[in-house]
């Protein structure tokens, strides 16, 4: 089994398609995993999906480690990315502390929103491998809202801009998150770095979605962009009024779901309590050793 690393992930460029998901915990990257993902991202989108928040800028460094810790326990192949929180990389100084946590915990890349150029010379110059995210950056919403970016010419040129700069500074992949696909696939074609795509298009080297949204299991508004390949929310609670049936009509435990007390130490117990021994249990003896 191949271990993917970033210079793995940029030599898929021009070859296949990247493909990515989001996790949050052991379960979630380890299905990732299996199902073949290249990269898993630890995303601050954990502050929805995960804490039930409007937006993901109550995430903090603390929490994106300890997410991270229980993914690396999962992740055999994909390579992990961290996300680094709002705050989170004011200066240089901060980012390498920061994303110095989240290495600690088990990324082996991390993710920064917006053109934070500095930083990412930074990060690069002490060996943290480093991808960038344009577009809608979630962590800008108070200023640029939770819409479509670069619709227009003059914006459509700033995240052209921005991208290059990003990849000047040494990252070795780039988000491309709600853009016109015409501007993806500008974007794409000028960049020697591959572009993931999320609510971008089909012409970005690599597609990224949140765990949650594609597998139907987030409650609240999921964004247009998103196939849902399936509908877990829903299957979960059928399990789960099935279970509340079964305890509330006395079919959950069977003896078979039950563990057995052999019958002469059973007989010895009530003896030693009631000094005799005279009642049994229909079905005893045939649950679980
Ligand atoms: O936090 C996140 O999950 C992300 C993806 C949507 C790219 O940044």
């Amino acid at each position: 089994m191949e271990k993917i690393t970033p210079s793995k992930i940029v030599s898929l460029k021009g070859k296949r398609k990247i493909v990515s998901v989001t996790a949050y915990d052991y379960p979630s990257a380890y299905f990732a995993d299996q199902a073949g993902m290249d990269f898993i991202l630890v995303g601050d989108s954990l502050g929805m999906v995960i804490k039930g928040e409007e937006n993901t800028l109550g995430v903090r460094i603390e929490e994106m480690a300890y997410h991270i810790g229980a993914v690396a326990k999962g992740t055999k192949r994909a390579l992990i990315v961290g996300d680094m929180p709002f705050l989170s990389f004011i200066s240089p100084e901060e980012a390498i502390k920061n994303a110095g946590l989240l290495i600690r915990a088990g990324a082996e890349a991390v993710k920064i929103e917006g053109p934070r150029i500095e930083v990412i010379r930074a990060l690069v110059r002490e060996g943290i491998p480093v991808m960038g995210h344009v577009g809608l950056t979630p962590q800008h919403f108070l200023r640029i809202g939770f819409r479509t970016q670069g619709k227009k010419a003059a914006s459509a040129l700033e995240l052209y801009r921005q991208a290059k700069e990003i990849e000047r500074a040494g990252a070795f992949s780039i988000v491309l998150e709600s853009v016109p696909f015409q501007l993806a696939h500008k974007i794409t074609s000028e960049l020697s770095i591959p572009t993931i795509g999320i609510g971008a298009g089909p012409y970005c080297d690599g597609q990224i979605l949140v765990f949650h949204d594609l597998l139907g299991l987030y409650p609240g508004k999921k964004p247009s962009f998103v196939r849902e390949y399936a509908r877990l929310g829903e299957e979960i609670v059928e399990a789960l009024r099935l279970y509340s049936r079964d305890v509330k009509g006395g079919e959950y435990p069977s003896h078979h779901e039950a563990y057995s007390m052999d019958e002469e130490e059973y007989r010895k117990f009530m003896e030693e309590i009631n000094g005799s021994y005279k009642e049994n249990f229909s079905g005893q003896g045939e649950g679980m050793e």
